[in-house]
């Protein structure tokens, strides 16, 4: 994990240093503050903005190299918001995000001015800002041991000039906590599968998590056995790799109220097992974890944050491999709810281990609601591409916050169908259910699967196959993992959990 920025904190009038970054707005305008600092430059830049025909589209820059009467200025970059008047938090993301790309990877420091022709950014608009200035800045280099092409930044010290130190300083330690949240979870899904096997991720999770006062727990193959999760430990039972389930909880809440549960696919590879996948991009099964990675960088999001909210987060892990001991397509195996489950195609392994999941969590902790996360099926990225995350719901009103919550964060969900017309599709000659209920509707039959084990729980899955892993760089995330859903979740709570 590199963390290459260093966020501080300076008063607006402070003198700059390093890299100067100043934002204007479609007026081409700036705030008083920056307008007084730019003073020395006021003709080289309406000279420079000419000859760039710049109008202050939304994000778009200009550059100054070495500008003449601003001596301790190596380079001064001017960034347009756009509209001013129309800037929501996601923006300012965003725009943390451009900065972040804007400056070179070598610089050693840059000052933001946070600065609009209007007037000084809001202590949280600010934070958001940093947020997305470290989000950008992460880069999964670990084991590139030569020399790269394109140097990753090592260490930048980055002053934020704002109108309040004191109170950006503390909406940033909030950001901050989600920052790292997601950026925990970015490094889970990056790493390679033989580094990040089930033990490992739990012990990863065991370590960060105990660190901000989450408390764990590990339930190791004996424990799963005892618990009868039949299904989950049908999925690991061909690798040499023991299964885990980590159940963490933040109690952050009233003292007797029922929990949120989150919870989360950790499947650290998945070859198919004996219905094997083609070899073309299996590579990519390392990153089946996606949902269990977005599940405990949330715990440790709302933990660091010390969100009021009691939530806990339980994972699946497990590895799903071909070997003598494999499951088989035919196999039938009893669930932990009792259910039993045919299995015709291996490859839909990880409907079978939320299955134990899901139903242990309801069972154990009987929570106000549960949502799970996992990358789940190929059809979703068929039916909604790498933009949208796919939401199923029993319950209109989660189903609408989570709606909302992606539109804030802009990790944005679109609900698909339940129905009951869909059952027959998953219907067994021999057993309760079958694991795939054939070539329509792919990720609907999955999610009306699982919906046979929360019963009556207000429930959601969403389908993070496209979003979570791949990922097409973006002004926040040059990174494979994206780290997805992790902001979702912390919307989610914030926006409708904490008093
Ligand atoms: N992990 C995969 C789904 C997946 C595919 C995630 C591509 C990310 C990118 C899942 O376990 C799987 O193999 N699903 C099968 C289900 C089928 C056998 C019913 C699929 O989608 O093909
Ligand atoms: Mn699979
Ligand atoms: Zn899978």
């Amino acid at each position: 994990m590199s963390e290459p920025v260093n966020i501080s904190f300076a008063k607006l009038s402070a003198a700059p240093k390093g890299v100067l970054i100043v934002l204007t707005d479609e007026s081409l305008a700036f705030g008083p503050i920056a307008q007084k600092l730019l003073n020395p430059v006021d003709d080289a830049l309406t000279r420079a903005f000419d000859a760039e025909r710049f109008k202050g589209k939304a994000f778009s820059c200009v550059d100054m190299l070495a500008p003449a009467g601003l001596q301790q200025v190596p380079r001064l970059v001017i960034i347009s918001v756009g509209k001013a008047d129309e800037l929501k938090a996601k923006d300012f993301l965003k725009l943390g995000g451009v900065i972040a790309g804007r400056i070179p990877a070598g610089a050693k420091e840059a000052t933001v001015v946070a600065e609009l022709p209007g007037g000084s950014l809001a202590a949280e608009d600010v934070a958001e800002l940093a947020l997305g200035l470290r989000l950008r800045s992460y880069a999964f280099d670990r084991y590139k041991t030569k020399k790269k092409d394109e140097p990753a930044r090592e260490s930048l010290e980055l002053h934020l000039q704002v109108a309040e130190e004191a109170s950006a300083e503390k909406a940033w330690t909030t950001r901050e906590a989600v920052g790292e949240g997601v950026l925990f979870a970015r490094d889970l899904v990056n790493e390679p599968p033989n580094v990040l096997d089930p033990p490992e991720f739990a012990r990863r999770a065991q370590e960060r998590l105990s660190a901000v006062g989450v408390e764990v727990d590990v339930l190791d193959e004996p424990a799963l056995a005892k618990l009868n999760m039949r299904a989950l430990l049908g999925v690991g039972q061909g690798s040499i790799k023991e299964s885990r389930v980590v159940v963490m909880r933040w109690n952050g809440g009233k003292k007797d109220e029922a929990p949120l549960a989150f919870i989360g696919k950790g499947v650290t590879f998945d070859s198919g097992g004996i219905s094997i996948k083609p070899g073309a991009g299996m590579e990519d099964m390392k990153g089946d974890m996606g949902g269990a990675a977005c599940v405990t960088g949330t715990l440790y999001a709302l933990a660091a944050r010390k969100a009021k909210v009691n939530a806990i987060g339980v994972i699946g892990l497990v590895e799903n491999m071909p070997d003598g001991a494999a499951q088989r397509p035919g196999d039938i195996v009893t669930s932990m709810s009792g259910q039993t489950i045919e299995i015709i195609n291996t490859d839909a392994e990880g409907r079978l281990v939320l299955a134990d999941v899901l139903w242990y969590t309801k069972e154990t902790f009987k929570p106000k609601l549960m949502v799970d996360l996992a990358t789940l099926t190929g059809a979703i990225m068929v039916a909604l591409g790498q933009e949208y995350a796919g939401l199923f719901s029993n319950d209109d009103e989660l189903a609408e916050a989570l709606t909302a919550a992606g539109a804030s964060s802009g990790e944005k969900v679109w609900r698909m169908p339940l129905a009951p017309e869909y059952d027959k599709l998953i219907d067994s000659k021999f057993a309760d259910m079958k694991n795939t209920g054939g070539r329509f509707g792919g990720s609907i039959t999955a999610a009306q699967f699982l919906q046979r084990y929360v019963d009556k729980t207000p429930w959601a899955h969403v389908d993070i196959a496209g979003t979570a892993m791949a990922s097409p760089a973006s002004d926040i995330n040059k990174s494979w993992g994206a780290g997805w859903g992790v902001r979702l979740l912390d919307r989610l709570v914030a926006e409708n959990h904490e008093g």
